[in-house]
């Protein structure tokens, strides 16, 4: 079976994925510096599988490291997690954003091109989508970046099209074509059903479920629900939640997609194709708090707060593509996203740091 390097390995998507890869019989290899993440989160990763991972605790953006990665195993196709993704971090530390976010990208696309890996797999975001005109957001919608963390994701799937574009020209990648999948996550939630890994963020939470989780746990008192007056259902704003086991399965499509040689039959055999993954429904906050008040047991106290800056008021996806080129459709519920996260968040209520 397939050897498959996945940096930034220890974190929450990546976690999860190495779950849904070894149970598909592919051997993952992870590179990650702990820069967002702790390495008990691979030992849970190895009680739940029974399995070992090999390790690598090293910054991608170290070329030796990597040189020694694909010496020391035969790297098959890669998953390309690490990065930093906090919108708001990333306004006030651009260099930061755009130092790992675009070298690590670089260093590790020239690693894979000197040893002759080029399937390639990258964490892209709905971000890219900025404000969308039209809902739900299909891949060609119009592209914008509000943020140094939106920006650079942009500007990394414009530079992974163009190594595709150059292949089929025949120019500095003459004869070495490129697979390429860009998944456009939306708002990936909830946790292994286990409850052993989930979501760990430093600090006070930025995102809406680790919040709430919070809150539910009793760590924060009371969640702000950011804008009442957005044109939607409720007023509040909407998203496309999608379970992250879901979310999961979708890289083990994508990799399988890309091994299979099925990117292959575009133009001059090279593919780098933008995919959404998202449920394609949209929920609001509200709904989301009462989701998880029903999943829990328990009552989430809120109060109504401004409009986030850069907030948008509703982001879902139409996941039309990733149903025709992966076969792969979102198959949990809201329901499960609440009580899978409760579960992590009830018998970890500190995260990983309490071990
Ligand atoms: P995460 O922070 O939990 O995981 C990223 C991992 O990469 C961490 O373990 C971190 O230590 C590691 N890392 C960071 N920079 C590194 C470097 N230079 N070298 C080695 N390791 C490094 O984040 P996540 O939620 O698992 O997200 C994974 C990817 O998905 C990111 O690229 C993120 O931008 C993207 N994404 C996430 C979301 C989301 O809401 N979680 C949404 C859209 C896109
Ligand atoms: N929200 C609150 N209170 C909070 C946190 C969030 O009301 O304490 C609201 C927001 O205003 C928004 C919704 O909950 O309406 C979701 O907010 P999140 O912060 O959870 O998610 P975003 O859609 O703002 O952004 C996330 C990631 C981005 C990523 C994007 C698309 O943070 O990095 O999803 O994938 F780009």
């Amino acid at each position: 079976m397939s050897t498959i390097l996945v940096t930034g390995g220890a974190g929450y998507i990546g976690t999860h994925t190495l779950i849904s890869l070894l149970g598909a019989g592919y051997h993952p290899v992870v590179i990650d510096n702990f820069q967002n993440s702790k390495p008990e989160a691979l030992s849970r990763v190895r009680q739940i599988t029974g399995r070992e991972v090999p390790v690598y605790a090293a910054d991608v953006r170290d070329e030796r490291t990597l040189a020694r990665i694909f010496h020391e195993h035969p790297i098959d196709a890669v998953i390309h997690f690490a990065g930093l993704k906090a919108v708001g971090e990333s306004v006030r530390m651009p260099v930061s954003y755009y130092d790992n976010n675009l070298i690590s990208t670089l260093r590790l696309i020239q690693a894979m091109d000197q040893h002759g890996c080029r399937r390639l797999v990258f964490s892209s975001s709905a971000t890219v989508y900025g404000d969308p005109a039209r809902l739900p957001l299909t891949e060609d919608a119009p592209l914008s970046a509000t943020n140094p963390y939106g920006r650079s994701k942009l500007i990394i799937e414009d530079m992974l099209r163009d190594l595709a574009i150059a292949a089929r020209l025949g120019g500095d990648a003459a004869g070495t074509a490129w697979q390429i999948a860009l998944l456009r996550y939306f708002n990936p939630v909830g946790a292994h059903p286990s409850g052993m890994i989930g979501e760990d963020p430093n600090g006070i939470p930025n995102n809406l479920f680790p919040y709430i989780q919070q809150v539910a746990v009793g760590r924060l008192k009371e969640l702000q629900i950011f804008g009442a007056d957005y044109p939607t259902t409720d007023g509040t704003g909407v998203r496309d939640y999608i379970h992250v086991m879901d979310l999961a399965e979708g890289h083990v499509e994508a990799v399988r997609f890309l091994l299979g040689g099925r990117g292959a039959a575009a133009p001059g055999g090279s593919f780098a194709e933008a995919i959404n993954l998202g449920t394609g429904s949209g929920v609001s906050v509200l709904q989301a708090v009462r989701a998880f008040e029903a999943a829990s047991g328990k009552q989430i106290p809120f109060r109504m707060a401004p409009r986030r800056p850069g907030d948008v008021a509703a982001c879902f996806a139409d996941a039309g593509k990733a149903a025709r080129l992966l076969g792969w459709t979102a198959r949990r519920k809201l329901a499960d996203m609440c009580e899978d996260a409760w579960r992590w968040q009830s018998l970890n209520p500190l995260g990983f740091a309490q071990g």
